[in-house]
């Protein structure tokens, strides 16, 4: 595409996830103007409408990979206009979240630290030297409203409330650096909601009626919250309607 280099770009980090799928899906169809980079650890199965608009990259999220992937991306340096990070886990074929106290085990919490927090955070990091510029840019990284430290009444799943919180510390912190060295981009935490994806199904009997989301529907309400928000030199810990959660 020989005007790739003017056009600006939404990057989408995780693209495999059902969110993120459901973002990219929305972008094809409402950013005709801005070209679509989807980072993904496998090569996304994309039907040929998509395949077409969407720029696909693998990486497998090691700090070796995140570097050389930014790396690839400096054709769009000070384009990027949004960033959506959604990886994570809340569980695998060995890993389930904890519902007491003897089911926390050092393997499965550092598994579920690095997948949530530790690449989110190698990417907030590494991606500084490409987003900094003129282009207002909004960066969102996938936390819950599970990570609130201060609204956790309920308790259990201790890994993943504890890779979210740590993960909402490091977007608190990193807005303060952005702010200084890259003060074009607003950084927030979103918690989406329950959405009906691979990572909530075990877990969906319990969600009220009317309260377990399509992708789709928070693919719009990410994409609409975020383009509304203000590049204020702060970090944001919002919910799916836009409600701040207090962190
Ligand atoms: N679904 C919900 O109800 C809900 C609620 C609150 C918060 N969230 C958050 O929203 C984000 C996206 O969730 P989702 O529901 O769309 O999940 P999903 O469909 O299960 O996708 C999760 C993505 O995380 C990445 N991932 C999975 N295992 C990994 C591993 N071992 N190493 C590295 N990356 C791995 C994968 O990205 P690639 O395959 O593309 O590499 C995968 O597509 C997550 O951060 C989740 O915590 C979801």
């Amino acid at each position: 595409m020989s005007t790739t280099q003017q056009r600006q770009a939404n990057l989408i980090i995780g693209a495999g996830s059902g969110i993120g799928g459901a973002v990219i899906k929305r972008l094809v169809d409402d950013q005709p103007d801005a070209d679509i980079l989807a980072v993904s650890r496998h090569p996304p199965m994309l039907p040929d409408e998509l395949a077409q608009r969407v720029q696909t990259f693998t990486c497998d999220y090691s700090e070796a990979g995140i570097k050389d992937l930014v790396q690839q991306l400096t054709p769009w340096y000070g384009q990027i206009r949004l960033v959506v990070i959604s990886t994570g886990v809340l569980h695998t074929d060995t890993i389930r979240p904890e519902k007491r106290a003897e089911d926390l085990s050092m393997s499965s919490m550092l598994e579920v630290l690095r997948i949530n927090t530790v690449i989110p955070s190698l990417w907030l990091m590494t991606l500084l030297p490409a987003l900094g510029g003129s282009t207002p840019c909004r960066m969102l990284t996938l936390s819950a409203r599970v990570g609130s430290i201060s609204d956790n009444h309920k308790g259990g799943w201790y890994s993943y409330r504890a890779s979210k919180a740590a993960l909402n510390m490091v977007v608190k912190t990193a807005a303060i650096e952005y702010a200084r060295r890259a003060p074009n981009v607003k950084l927030v935490a979103f918690h989406p909601g329950t959405v009906d994806t691979a990572l909530s199904k075990p877990f969906q009997r319990n969600v009220p009626e009317g309260k377990l989301f399509s992708a789709d529907f928070v693919a719009e309400r990410l994409l609409t919250i975020s383009s509304d928000l203000p590049v204020d030199g702060d970090a944001s810990y919002l919910d799916w309607a836009a409600e701040t959660i207090s962190w």
